[in-house]
């Protein structure tokens, strides 16, 4: 595999204020792009100034919709940075690339594109609490032909944003609407994959509930529409009479890595955590008679979040008084103590990047 070229930009742009970044408004000043085709494999390996791409009005993305992205966190450390799991992220995304017909990238350009981009954009990665560098790497088809197959070439790009808190509501509970009529995914569909497909049908009913005040949608199983799955910007768990509950993996819900992390965590402190079905009447039932102690959504971008309002057929089961649960804050507390280095990593979770 050939190495980076890298142009540098003439003209960096003004930092934004660390304290008012909310997510993904602004970008830091490169991007990383490769090119994919059969014949010459991962080529042209470069670092541009930040920029658009300039894409084929026939390319395979703009008309059947191939594309896969995934979601990294880069903290500040006093010696450099870390990421959190990036080869797990990178393990996701080649599932995903599987499911989509697109190409497999290797660990050594993984790792090797992350490092030498965000080491040139170091001085964009926010030092303040709460903040980090958000990773989008992303992939899409790039064949210029109508015809519907599966891809020949592909571009893949990553690309750096400065952020604060996923949700307007910071770290206070989040209001979450449990959706009866669209639907996100169904087994043997693309909802264990990572691809904006995915996102894209999740829209319709994301505006909706914004229209009501409610934040996002947490989506059922495709098929009987009654199993809890996710809310597509995280995964959820609940506590409920003592023991943690989070819908098991089926294939239509992501295998989140912030998901995964914080399973063990609970493991490590004694809970019982089980992964397994639950339906949303097990879950109004459990609101109604006051076993649901607590509820959050587990992410890259929304971290830990707590969830105060479930909506469901006209009726509002409020959790945890609306405020953030004890264990909620202890398990926020634990994995950004972890990532940002101020807890000790004992499960060798942190890629430390000295700079
Ligand atoms: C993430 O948590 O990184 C995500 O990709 C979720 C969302 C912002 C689409």
């Amino acid at each position: 595999m050939s190495d980076i070229r890298i142009e540098k930009t003439k003209t960096p742009k003004e930092k934004p204020d660390f304290s008012k970044l909310g997510f993904g408004k602004f970008f830091t000043d490169h991007m990383f792009l490769a090119d994919f085709n059969e014949k010459d494999g991962w080529h042209d390996l470069r670092i541009v100034p930040f920029d658009f791409i300039p894409i084929h009005p026939a390319s395979t993305v703009l008309h059947y919709g191939a594309e896969i992205f995934e979601g990294m966190k880069a903290y500040k450390l006093e010696d450099g940075y870390q990421m959190f799991r990036p080869l797990e992220n990178l393990a996701r995304m080649n599932n995903s690339a599987e499911r989509l017909c697109l190409p497999f990238i290797p660990e050594d350009m993984w790792l090797n594109a992350l490092t030498t981009l965000i080491n040139l954009d170091k001085d964009w990665i926010p030092n303040l609490p709460g903040t980090s560098l958000y990773i989008r790497p992303f992939m899409f088809g790039n064949d210029e032909t109508l015809g519907v197959h599966a891809v020949h070439r592909a571009t893949f790009v990553i690309i750096l944003s400065p952020v604060g808190n996923y949700y307007a509501e910071g770290l206070n509970p989040v209001k979450i609407s449990i959706e009866n009529q669209d639907v996100r995914a169904v087994r043997g569909g693309t909802g264990y994959a990572k691809c904006g497909g995915n996102y894209a049908a999740s829209l319709r009913a994301g505006k909706r509930a914004e229209e009501k005040g409610i934040s996002q949608v947490l989506w059922l199983d495709g098929v009987e529409r009654k199993y809890i799955e996710e809310v597509g910007s995280m995964n959820v768990m609940f506590k409920i009479n003592g023991e943690i509950i989070t819908p098991k993996l089926t294939g239509s819900v992501l295998p989140g890595i912030t998901r995964k992390s914080c399973i063990e965590l609970l493991k490590e402190k004694g809970y019982k955590v089980s992964e397994r079905l639950i339906s949303v009447e097990e879950l109004a039932k459990a609101a109604e008679n006051g076993t649901l102690e607590e509820a959050w959504g587990t992410g890259t971008a929304a971290v830990v979040s707590p969830i105060g309002h479930l909506y469901y057929e006209g009726k509002d089961y409020t959790v945890s008084d609306n405020k953030i649960g004890t264990l909620t804050a202890e398990l926020y507390d634990e994995l950004t103590g972890i990532q940002w280095g101020k807890i000790a990593d004992t499960h060798g979770w942190c890629y430390k990047v000295k700079i």
